[in-house]
């Protein structure tokens, strides 16, 4: 396994393998589980794998968020070498951030103002200037996207479709430990006990799911079940895809027998011991 630092070594991995496509998964890191699943993915399809470690400081609002967020390369880099993938680009800030650097501009409508992009102002602004790099320096066929961020694969999905048209992408479902809790890096900060609690998250998707028929209602005793259960709800809520429209309480019941259900997910972000979790469900 190649490890490189700089754009420019890149350069000598796409000169050397002129006929393989390149499969690309951004990533910050503290890799578990789930950031696997995705090189996997890329492994399966017969794809030369690069895999990049950057935490990306332009996407973290809170100081706190970005200080405190785990950094475990050596971990990682065993983990990924394990795993057979062919690079890792782990570029330093100065490298993804040079003075004087251009902003792509890219229009995400609506996905910046609801949901995490309300919730974390400048979060999307970060993760596509960041995303955008990479894509140039890699120059990837086909990139890896997991649906955990939901709205970050609609941002990267407009990112794609504006300025690099012919790039293909791949979204990756969830990948949960056996209590339903969606594997993330931030889970090493829970308590035992708050990882147990953390999984009610999974449920209450569940649950909504399940009880659609009554959306405000089950909607808001989830709300208040995970308020109850010591959680600090940010958003919980279910919208429709891919714009994440609003949808109206009889959604559900007002759908004629003969009429396909359009595509929706609930989305939830809660705190539980000053860690911020999200998770979602499409159906
Ligand atoms: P990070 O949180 O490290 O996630 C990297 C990729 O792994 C993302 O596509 C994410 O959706 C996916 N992922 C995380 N947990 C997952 C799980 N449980 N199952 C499946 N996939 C999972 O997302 C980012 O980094 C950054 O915003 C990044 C895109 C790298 C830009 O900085």
């Amino acid at each position: 396994m190649k490890v490189f630092t700089l754009a420019s070594e890149l350069k000598v991995l796409q000169q050397e393998n002129p006929n393989q496509k390149i499969a690309f998964i951004p990533t910050m890191g503290a890799l578990h589980q789930g950031h696997l699943s995705l090189v996997q993915a890329a492994q399966q399809d017969g794809c030369l794998t690069v895999v990049s470690i950057f935490v990306n400081p332009l996407q973290f609002n809170n100081p706190e968020d970005l200080e405190k967020y785990p950094r475990t390369l050596e971990e990682d880099l065993r983990k990924l070498r394990s795993q057979g993938t062919d690079a890792v680009f782990t570029p330093t800030v100065e490298e993804m951030y040079p003075t004087q650097l251009q902003n792509v501009v890219v229009d995400l409508g609506a996905l910046d103002r609801r949901f995490e992009g309300a919730c974390r102002p400048g979060h999307f602004h970060g993760v596509v200037q960041v995303v955008y790099r990479l894509f140039q320096f890699v120059q990837p066929h086909v990139v890896y996207f997991g649906e955990k961020d939901l709205q970050q694969c609609l941002v990267i999905e407009q990112l794609i479709k504006q300025v690099f048209p012919s790039l293909e992408m791949r979204r990756i479902s969830t990948m949960r430990e056996s209590s339903g809790l969606a594997m993330s890096s931030r889970n090493v900060r829970l308590s035992e006990d708050g990882r147990k609690t953390a999984s009610e998250l999974y449920l209450s998707l569940q649950k909504i799911v399940a009880g659609r028929y009554h959306l405000c209602a089950i909607i808001e005793a989830e709300k208040n079940r995970l308020t109850q259960l010591g959680f600090e709800v940010e958003y919980l809520d279910c919208v429709s895809l891919p714009f994440l429209d609003e949808i109206s309480c009889d959604f559900f019941r007002d759908l004629k027998s003969d009429q396909a259900q359009p595509s929706c997910v609930v989305l939830v972000a809660a705190s539980l011991e000053g860690v911020r979790l999200i998770d979602n469900q499409v159906f």
